[in-house]
């Protein structure tokens, strides 16, 4: 396995908010951090992702040095404040006769209003706790103030209840995108995108049928049901210990949103095929193909070796490893096939099908990782955009003729999308577009929304599903073809 991911990271897209030198930006301290109120760190949390730290990177382990009885709030707390930000800082705002100089009685002042607004915590404590941790974090000089702005707040929570749900919490540059790219979704985009995502599930076809496991969750008691779009996908409509439910250790299925899984499905028939996942990592999808499909060869690349060795813990829980599926690190933007694989007489390979899930700005799941907005800026869409094209053009050498690439974005915006393939259709003579076609989707006029191609009678160039709010995320699927 080799590595030659440096051109990739130099490539790729910087995603940073106010972003400080690294002399500015505070590490959490484990031993400080173990010491604070939760109120406390859910602020040290927020303020990291606030200079451009991504969530991921921060909360699982904050999350497990907390004690056990704390854990969900914490969690609440954060994801909370972070899906509703811009919405609460609105409302904060005309509050303040001057500007605040640190960033921390800003963030305890939206993680206070968040929870008179948005939970069941009762205002007093909410307010003491948020003041305790403003102490705790030697702001001493501001609790005054965030006392009183607070219980300012809780005298007025009516009348900017309805202010606040109106507005649509997403950062200014993102709306005006959306505005322009949908105008008649964008506001149902945004009210969608500050809801909870709900939790799929994909059941390994290879292990058994979605309906005798529906029938095994029903012996369990869990209130489930079958997904519209993707054939095997579960909904589960209860919350529950993923773990612990029946099958988890033996792969028997994955969590997985809905409109994700659609990539097996629109992948087609992969059986004896070759096969490219060229941007692999953690892997979700490429065990999706191999739970439906026996391919000769699958060759899942990432430029990430750390979220690489992620597709290997996947494979092996489901069982799907095995000598036709290499894993490799690699930059799909520049990787050729006869350096790395194994087997000597697949050198100069091209493949039957590529499937494209490109690195993107991730719009389209804002409601799962909620600190997109603050981490993403509108620079990255066109730098993201040109790390895209060239994937693309990349990619294309790879596949053989009459073969397919797949490509995939978790992205809204048009530009990543209809924008992307319209321009590589212009560019590249032998792509052609197969047409993508859900039945449920023609049949079901409730989930209509989800195309708004459709709606809108416009040229269809792949295929936009949109956020939902008791459905899948916002992705976009175009599938070409290599006519010469
Ligand atoms: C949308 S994620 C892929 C998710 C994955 N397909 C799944 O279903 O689990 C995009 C991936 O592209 C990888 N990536 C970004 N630029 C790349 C490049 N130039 N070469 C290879 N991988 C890249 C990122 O590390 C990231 O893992």
């Amino acid at each position: 396995m080799s590595n030659d991911n440096n051109h990739a990271k130099r490539n790729r897209p910087h995603f940073s908010n106010h972003a400080l030198p690294n002399d500015a930006r505070r590490k959490i301290d484990n031993r400080h951090f173990a010491h604070l109120n939760l109120r406390a760190r859910a602020i040290e949390l927020l303020e990291q992702v606030y200079h451009g730290q991504s969530l991921n990177q921060i909360l699982p382990q904050a999350i497990e040095n907390t004690p056990a009885k704390d854990k969900g709030l914490l969690n609440e707390l954060v994801m909370g404040t972070l899906r509703h930000w811009f919405a609460l800082d609105t409302q904060i705002k005309p509050m303040l006769s001057k500007p605040l100089t640190d960033t921390r009685v800003h963030i305890a002042l939206l993680l206070g209003l968040y929870q008179l607004l948005q939970t069941r915590i009762p205002a007093h404590a909410a307010i003491s706790e948020t003041v305790e941790a403003i102490k705790q974090l030697k702001l001493d000089k501001a609790s005054g103030l965030v006392n009183a702005l607070l219980r300012r707040a809780s005298r007025e929570l009516d009348s900017m209840q309805a202010q606040f749900e109106a507005n649509h919490a997403l950062p200014a540059w993102l709306y005006k995108q959306l505005k322009k790219d949908w105008p008649q979704q964008a506001n149902h985009i945004a009210q969608n995108l500050r809801h909870a995502a709900p939790v799929t599930l994909r059941i390994n076809s290879r292990e058994g049928k979605r309906d005798d496991y529906l029938v095994e969750l029903k012996d369990w008691d869990i209130d489930a049901g079958a997904c519209k779009l993707s054939d095997d996908g579960i909904e589960l409509r209860q919350s529950a210990s993923i773990v612990e439910l029946p099958g988890y250790h033996q792969g028997w299925f994955s969590v997985q949103d809905e409109h994700a899984q659609l990539c097996a499905q629109f992948s087609g028939d992969l059986n004896g095929k070759r096969v490219l996942d060229a941007c692999a990592a953690p892997g979700g999808k490429t065990a999706h193909l191999l739970e439906k499909n026996k391919p000769a060869l699958l060759v899942a690349i990432d430029y990430d070796e750390k979220r690489l060795s992620r597709v290997h813990e996947n494979l092996e829980r489901l069982q799907l490893d095995g000598a036709h599926v290499q894993v490799i690190t690699a930059d799909a933007a520049t990787w050729q096939p006869d350096a790395q694989l194994d087997d000597a007489e697949l050198d100069h390979v091209q493949f039957d099908h590529i499937l494209l899930d490109a690195p993107c700005t991730a719009t389209g799941v804002i409601r799962r990782h909620p600190d997109i907005r603050l981490l993403r800026q509108q620079s990255d869409v066109q730098q993201t955009a040109q790390l895209q094209a060239q994937l693309l053009d990349h990619l294309w050498q790879q596949l053989k003729l009459g073969g397919t690439l797949l490509y995939v974005t978790c992205s809204i915006l048009k530009q990543e999308n209809h924008q992307q393939i319209a321009a590589f259709l212009k560019r590249t003579a032998n792509a052609q577009l197969v047409p993508l076609e859900l039945e449920a989707l023609q049949q079901n006029t409730s989930v209509l929304d989800l195309q708004p191609n459709i709606i809108e009678g416009q040229a269809v160039i792949g295929l936009q599903l949109l956020p939902q709010q008791q459905g899948g995320d916002g992705f976009y699927f175009a599938k070409l073809l290599k006519t010469a």
